[in-house]
């Protein structure tokens, strides 16, 4: 851990929960657990949580802050465009990685795996670059990055900086069984994280908290406690696909502006997931070249809200509803219907 202050505990997996983790083949070191919640977290997270924890944070900065899966990348780019008076011109020209940059991403990428996309690469230098790049720590870019900065994260707010709420953030939640589908095509994908197991095994350790960022919904009463907070804005997937524009106008409000309904009209058009989904500088497509996706990946999947029904069977179903009843049963929170 670099040498700041680090109020957090940081504890080893038992040794049955790391075994059942090794099923990412990717995370070659394993896994830790962070603070008195447990937060799950590879173990490079260990270089730069104290001082993700210590950033200065400034009243420009504008957050994304999410469980994995939950609508990240589409908020992201309404967020950005809406704080940027609709600049698609940029939004089109420059990867929303740029723009946007994921600030625990470091610690998602292995030594090893950085060893082997560079050995692939066969001498190409363009792509060694562009590995190291995407690799190295994304901490020390934002702390140097000129205001205002954007930034995704997936971390909890407790492991964020405790002044967090100087800035704006956009929280985003979607109902779990949604997420575990999501998840586990985009760990399956992402050979750094290298999932092998199959379905019903991802969501046996996603509902036992025993996943990348879990405890789930720790995760995500963090932010629902705060979200009177003038700084917070906790937003819903399930309102996206619902209501865009009327998301659009909220996330308007937040950030202090005002457009009208062509411009929202124009803006939902061009998030609307069949434009996603083939718009180059939000799809990671060039992550399928370097090595770091498998040629399958479709980072912009199917972008609907209960496709989850399609992976369920009647015992999965009543475990995951019972796991989440007892995980709502101390708060208010609860998960728009999809319907
Ligand atoms: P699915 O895998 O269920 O399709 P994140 O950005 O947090 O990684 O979340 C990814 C999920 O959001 C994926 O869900 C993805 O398809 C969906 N998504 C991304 N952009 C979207 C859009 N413009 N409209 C609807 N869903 C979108």
């Amino acid at each position: 851990m670099a040498n700041k202050p680090y109020l957090f505990k940081v504890r080893d997996l038992e040794p049955h929960e790391a075994e059942k983790m090794k099923v990412f083949t990717g995370e070659k070191t394993g896994f830790v657990r962070i603070g008195p919640k447990g937060y799950i977290l590879s173990h490079r997270f260990l270089e730069i949580g104290a001082d993700i924890y210590n950033m200065e944070i400034r009243p420009s900065d504008v957050f994304v802050v999410t469980y994995a899966r939950s609508g990240t990348t589409w908020t992201q780019e309404l967020v950005w465009l809406v704080a940027n008076d609709l600049d698609y011109d940029t939004a089109k020209s420059v990867y929303l990685t740029e723009r946007f940059p994921f600030l625990e991403f470091s610690m998602m990428v292995h030594p090893t795996m950085i060893q082997r996309y560079l050995e692939n690469s066969h001498g190409d230098e363009k792509k060694q670059k562009e590995i190291k790049m995407i690799t190295s720590h994304v901490v020390k870019q934002v702390e140097e990055a000129p205001s205002p900065r954007f930034i995704k994260t997936h971390l909890p707010l407790s492991l964020l900086s405790p002044k967090l709420l100087d800035a704006k953030v956009v929280y985003v939640a979607r109902d779990p069984k949604d997420v575990a589908v999501s998840f586990y095509h985009l760990c399956r994908s992402m050979t750094f994280m290298g999932w092998t197991g199959d379905f019903k095994q991802f969501w046996e350790l996603f509902i036992s908290d025993l996943q990348y960022w879990s405890p789930f919904f720790e995760h995500l009463k963090e932010a629902w406690a705060m979200r009177h907070h003038p700084n917070l804005l906790f937003i819903f997937y399930e309102e996206l696909q619902k209501d865009l524009p009327g998301v659009i106008k909220r996330v308007s409000a937040f950030m202090g502006k005002n457009y009208n309904d062509v411009e929202v009209a124009t803006l939902c058009e061009h998030l609307n997931v069949k434009n996603f989904k083939k718009n180059p500088s939000i799809n990671n497509e060039q992550f399928k070249e370097l090595g770091l996706t498998t040629p399958d990946l479709e980072f912009i999947r199917k972008g609907k809200s209960g496709g989850w029904r399609d992976y369920f069977d009647e015992e999965m179903i009543a475990r995951t509803d019972k796991w989440v009843e007892e995980n709502l049963r101390d708060t208010d929170l609860r998960f728009p219907s999809a319907e």
